[in-house]
């Protein structure tokens, strides 16, 4: 069976645009994959956080993970704090990572513009997401659009790795979603829509209660040109609407914008909300009666000693293949 890997990080409730880019792959992908779901929260601490907000965000997004559908049956769903090996791994691929090729990430370029002090392990946050997926022998990574650089210096690290020292890693494939993998903000439908996003209405969150995803639906920005059609570059706001109705009902965006023609925005908008409110009631549902229940901390237990185990095996072996520390069987 082939390996899966991916994670999020717990900077925040995450939004729809990290369920749709992401988290309903997961679910699809568990039944036919060895699956590895981490919660990232040393990623999380490449920019401030508030240690109290850290911490429930943590264990919010544990139970969002278990409320969306992750089996944890058939996943391992984990902290990457509990596993050491990611912070050792990852010094390990700092060491072979260019300050150059580091530098020319775009997310690393995004989140340190205009900023005075930008923390060095938001340059080297990379080759830890490197160690994330190479520590589990991974064969394939489902993520939205905005990681794709990232999986690409990944394999650079793993081929670097392999020809210099020992040809230890798989190397990792991507796995981007044909519609969904890049959903834009609510309120500027040319930028991504993103949980650390200032403006609350530009993001609906997996716990946002009716009245709020009504409100923020209602006030997307869209054009003044009345027709639902599909045109991302001209109509960039209806298109990213259309998206999100296509993906929750599973419907086409021919359907949808048949099933619209003639009728206005307010109308589309309002459905809309009531699909997003659709999806979302019995996950929230769950989540509540899981963050109540002592259920999440043995599953994470359970998790961290299995991503333990295995994530052990291969830092061993890279630093049998660095020389590092006294040889060992
Ligand atoms: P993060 O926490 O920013 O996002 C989690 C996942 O959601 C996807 N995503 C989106 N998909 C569609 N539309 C959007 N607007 C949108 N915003 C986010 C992301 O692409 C991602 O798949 N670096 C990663 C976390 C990470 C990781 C890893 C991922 C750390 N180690 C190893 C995979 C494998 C991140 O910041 O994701």
């Amino acid at each position: 069976m082939k390996t899966i890997f991916s994670g999020i990080q717990p900077s925040g409730t995450i939004t729809i645009g990290n369920y749709i880019g992401a988290m309903k792959q997961f679910v699809e992908l568990q039944h036919e994959y060895n699956c590895y779901f981490c919660i990232v929260d040393q990623h999380a601490i490449t920019v401030p956080q508030d240690r109290l907000e850290l911490r429930k965000n943590i264990r919010s997004l544990a139970a969002l993970y278990l409320a969306v559908g992750i089996d944890p049956n058939k996943a391992t769903l984990f902290i990457q704090s509990e596993v050491p090996a990611h912070a050792q791994a990852g010094w390990m691929l700092q060491c072979i990572s260019y300050i150059g090729e580091l530098e020319r990430m775009t997310q690393f370029k995004d989140k340190s513009a205009g900023k005075e002090a930008v923390s060095a392990g938001l340059l080297t946050y990379p080759p830890l997401m490197a160690a994330d997926i190479l520590l589990y022998n991974t064969d394939l990574v489902p993520v939205g659009e905005d990681q794709k650089q990232h999986l690409e210096l990944t394999r650079d690290l793993a081929e670097r790795f392999n020809k210099k020292y020992n040809n230890i890693f798989t190397i990792p494939e991507v796995r981007i979603p044909k519609v969904g993998a890049r959903i834009m903000s609510l309120q500027d439908p040319t930028k991504k829509m993103s949980k650390s996003d200032p403006n609350q209405k530009a993001f609906i969150t997996l716990l946002d209660d009716p009245k709020q995803i009504e409100k923020k639906i209602k006030s997307a920005v869209t054009d003044s040109e009345g027709i639902i059609k599909f045109d991302k570059d001209n109509k960039p706001g209806i298109s990213n609407l259309l998206t999100i109705y296509s993906i929750l009902t599973n419907k086409p965006i021919a359907e949808i914008e048949e099933k619209y023609e003639g009728k206005g925005y307010g109308e589309f908008k309002a459905d809309l909300a009531q699909v997003v409110i659709n999806t979302l009631t019995p996950i929230q549902q769950k989540y509540y009666e899981l963050m109540e229940s002592s259920e999440l901390d043995e599953i994470l237990d359970q998790g961290a000693e299995k991503a333990n185990y295995v994530a052990n095996k291969m830092l061993k072996k890279m630093e049998n293949a660095m020389g590092l520390g006294r040889k060992r069987k």
